[in-house]
């Protein structure tokens, strides 16, 4: 018997993907919605064959109401995710308004049917950018949220507002956001994984590509920051278990068992990584080299900041599990799937 369905809007997406193939494991129904504006039916593929059921797919853009009412009319879901957002930092501050239309109306439709079809439980894909620089380290869900530097950042920090708002006003209607730290590695089956377009902003998709000589040389951001090795430390999840994350914010939810009707939760590892531990740490997992040359700052990187997990812990029963270089070696094993290497 299924324990409940999930519509997961952005789910032909890297983290979508990753989450639909592990609801579907914990004995969830999911049906898979998104524009494929940053996404390809392949990778609804991928999840069908990683998980041997024909979950449903719909392309829909989720700003368009009325076609996202026809989902509704049609899918007796129990909760939904919002996965379905633009993302490229510095493109968001070349075109605000992009990011402003995308990533907020898809989250303001959502929350609103949800509301009319008195369907109460929703999880938001929110970012540790909302913490910007902070003060102390490893920042806690209680941890202040600073002036965003992007117009992207903006969109999660007023899209976690419009859903602290919504579910203080509704009656019945609850949401959790997920902060997630940074994302990396992907499915071990090597069928899903991240699809960065042209050239790649974030690290590892770049040193995968480098190690693969598509790029010929990885500039590392910086090696003069006040850290031990001088280049920026970030929490670096994996993928699988970020999606296992949602799992567990989905059972929290719909089994009724959230202490508020509004959640937020850290999701990352504890664990700081720098830069060049991150790189050197590929170059041993997978012993392939990743020519590489320290270069200046990237503007509005932030030297440092991890996860302090001890809320999703002791509140989701989660955290995560797969060691760094386990998740390293399925970041090359994707890129070479990708590449029609070996
Ligand atoms: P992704 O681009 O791979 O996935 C997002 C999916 O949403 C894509 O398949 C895209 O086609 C779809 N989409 C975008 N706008 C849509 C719309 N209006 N209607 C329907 N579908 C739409 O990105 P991802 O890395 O999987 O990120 C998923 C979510 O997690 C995003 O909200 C992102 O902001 C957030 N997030 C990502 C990271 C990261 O580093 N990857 C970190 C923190 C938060
Ligand atoms: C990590 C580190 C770079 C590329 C971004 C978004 C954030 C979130 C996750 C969505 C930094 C360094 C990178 C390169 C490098 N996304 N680097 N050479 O900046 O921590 O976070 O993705 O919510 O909002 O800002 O991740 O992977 O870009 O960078 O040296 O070619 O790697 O300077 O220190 P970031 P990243």
């Amino acid at each position: 018997m299924k324990k409940g369905s999930v519509l997961v809007f952005g789910g032909a997406g890297y983290i979508g993907t990753h989450t639909v193939v592990e609801l579907v494991g914990a004995g969830y129904g999911a049906v898979i919605a998104d524009s494929l504006s940053n996404s390809e039916a392949s990778a609804v593929e991928g999840v069908r064959r990683i998980t041997g059921v024909d979950v449903p797919f719909e392309q829909v853009d989720a700003c368009d109401e009325k076609a996202l009412r026809g989902l509704f009319e049609r899918y007796p879901f129990d909760a939904a995710i919002h996965f379905a957002a633009f993302k490229a930092v510095g493109e968001s501050v070349d075109d605000p308004l992009k990011y402003y239309r995308n990533n907020l109306t898809s989250f303001m439709n959502l929350c609103s049917l949800m509301r009319e079809f008195g369907r109460p439980d929703i999880l938001f894909s929110s970012s540790a950018t909302v913490y910007g620089e902070a003060d102390v380290l490893p920042v806690t869900e209680r941890s202040p949220r600073m002036p965003a530097t992007s117009p992207y950042g903006k969109t999660k920090q007023v899209a976690e507002d419009i859903l602290h708002d919504c579910c203080a006003a509704y009656a019945g209607m609850r949401g959790i956001a997920l902060r997630y730290f940074n994302p990396i590695g992907a499915h071990p089956s090597a069928l899903i994984g991240e699809l960065p377009r042209g050239v790649p902003q974030n690290l590892v998709p770049y040193i995968t590509q480098t190690a693969a000589g598509v790029r010929p040389c990885l500039s590392i951001f910086g090696n003069d920051y006040d850290t031990p090795d001088g280049t920026c430390l970030r929490d670096y999840i994996d993928v699988v278990d970020l999606a296992r994350a949602h799992v567990a914010a989905v059972e929290r939810m719909v089994q009724g068992r959230m202490k508020s009707s509004y959640e937020v939760f850290n999701i990352g590892t504890g664990r700081p990584v720098s830069v060049l531990e991150l790189v050197e740490g590929f170059e041993k997992a997978n012993s392939v080299e990743v020519p590489h040359k320290f270069a200046p700052r990237r503007a509005g990187d932030v030297p440092a900041v991890w996860a302090d997990t001890e809320l999703a812990a002791k509140e989701l029963g989660w955290q995560a599990e797969r060691p760094l270089e386990e998740t390293l070696r399925t970041a090359w094993a994707w890129e070479k799937h990708l590449r029609g290497m070996e």
